[in-house]
């Protein structure tokens, strides 16, 4: 058991290099099962969810390993078509190597995978897009089975731009036969780095970053050097976090373009964030102000990921910050932790009031999921004293030793294991 004991009441100053994007790496590491090859995929984040995919290519007859900052995948052995219950339960995007293992061998065979603090999660888009592509899906208790003896373009219209079955439909339709229209796609910055490395890997794919995505189906994929985009979620947790705890911070190999939500955001509070190629300079107010209305929306609008985030930096502002939590439907578990450090936060199915007061005193706080654990260490920060986070281990799921970037910018904050726990 994982826990962190954050000292609050220090501004942030100082210089942070930010990490490749999880949230692009995990699809890149499920595409290249499809090469047959060896690929390279530099800049990928030491994580708990790029280890568990790691395993789980492992578990497919692949072989993986790192060298340095760059994760290697050598697909070049017959992989097997199914994922182990215990492999799928440990990371929930799991469902992302569907598509790939369903084109490469033309069967797949998954455990569904869970719900989890923020949502039941369900995939019934995925699998329907995957029914357009041809293939024969039955969803048992706990498992699914998918068929396809060959995969044919098809044009496919998502009903939500669901970022996971996009990157399901074009994991599937990249060998597929003919053209494969995909309409109403999620425009996320992973998506164009998926094409990026898909195309570099021989694919034809073009339209990713806008909401319609043409795959022409190629026979061979090769393997490929790609490097990972910035990740804008870990990126926007040390700029919350600043603006939370004061001080002025400088993020280096950051995409600022994707971050733009959030600074629009951190601006609205009084922070002052300067922009160039690859890095971004805040400066945080000694008081910030409310940033007003947050509301969540698939990119470009205000990423629910950032949103427990900007939560946890507005505790302290002065003013009232409405929340509206358009993506998922139980995103708020963060919400009465954070009132342990006594911050005044309403909640009414997805809209959340926050209350600024300068009463905030450090707790002993439970982590539920990734971003929840990062709005609460971001909370802890910005309290007075000594705070304790429990299930600290939902933090490496999603960053790259957490507590020493944290404590490069003079945090507070030590990590115990309790193993016994
Ligand atoms: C991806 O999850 C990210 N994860 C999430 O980041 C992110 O919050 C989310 O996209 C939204 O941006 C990865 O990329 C690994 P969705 P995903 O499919 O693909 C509903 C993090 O902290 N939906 O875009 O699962 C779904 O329930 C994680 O890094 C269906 O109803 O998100 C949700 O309400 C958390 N049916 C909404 O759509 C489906 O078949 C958006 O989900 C699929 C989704």
């Amino acid at each position: 058991m994982t826990s962190f004991t954050v000292t609050g009441g220090r501004p942030l100053y100082g210089t942070l290099r930010v990490q490749g994007a999880k949230n692009s790496a995990l699809p890149i590491l499920a595409a290249a099962v499809l090469t047959r090859d060896v690929s390279e995929i530099r800049n990928c984040p030491r994580l708990a969810d790029t280890r568990a995919a790691a395993d789980i290519l492992r578990e497919l007859g692949c072989r993986v390993w790192r060298e340095g900052g760059a994760m290697y995948v050598d697909s070049s052995a017959p992989i097997r078509c199914s994922i182990s219950p215990e492999l799928m339960g440990r990371m929930r995007s799991s469902v992302i190597f569907l598509g790939a293992i369903l084109a490469r061998c033309g069967e797949a065979v998954l455990s569904a995978p869970g719900g989890c603090a923020i949502g039941a999660r369900p995939i019934d888009m995925h699998l329907e897009a995957l029914r357009s592509l041809g293939a024969e899906i039955t969803e048992g208790e706990d498992r699914i089975c998918c068929r396809a003896s060959r995969i044919r373009g098809a044009r496919i219209r998502l009903p939500f731009p669901s970022v996971g079955a996009t990157e399901n439909a074009l994991l599937a339709a990249v060998l597929g036969e003919g053209e494969t229209l995909l309409l109403g796609a999620a425009r996320e910055p992973e998506i164009r780095d998926l094409q990026d490395y898909l195309n570099a890997a021989g694919a034809c794919v073009s339209g990713a970053g806008t909401d319609v995505i043409r795959i022409r189906g190629v026979k061979r994929l090769h393997g490929a050097a790609h490097r990972v985009i910035p990740d804008r979620i870990a990126a926007a947790t040390w700029l919350c976090a600043c603006a939370a705890a004061g001080g002025e911070i400088r993020l280096r190999d950051v995409c600022h373009r994707h971050c733009a939500p959030v600074l629009d955001a951190l601006r609205r509070m009084g922070c002052r964030a300067e922009t160039r190629e690859g890095e971004v300079l805040l400066r945080a107010p000694v008081r910030p102000g409310s940033p007003g209305t947050v509301v969540t929306g698939p990119y470009p609008g205000f990423p629910t990921d950032a949103q427990p985030l900007l939560m946890a930096a507005v505790l302290g502002a002065e003013g009232v910050t409405a929340f509206r939590e358009n993506i998922f439907e139980d995103r708020y578990r963060h919400v009465p932790e954070l009132r342990r450090l006594g911050a005044e936060i309403r909640t009414e199915g997805r809209t959340a009031l926050v209350t600024g007061t300068e009463e905030l005193r450090g707790a002993v706080m439970r982590a539920y999921d990734l971003r929840g654990c990062a709005a609460l260490v971001i909370g802890a920060l910005s309290a007075s004293g000594r705070s304790r986070i429990l299930g600290g281990e939902y933090l490496d799921r999603g960053y790259e030793a957490p507590e020493e970037c944290l404590r490069r910018l003079g945090a507070g904050i030590e990590r115990t294991e309790d193993t016994h726990e």
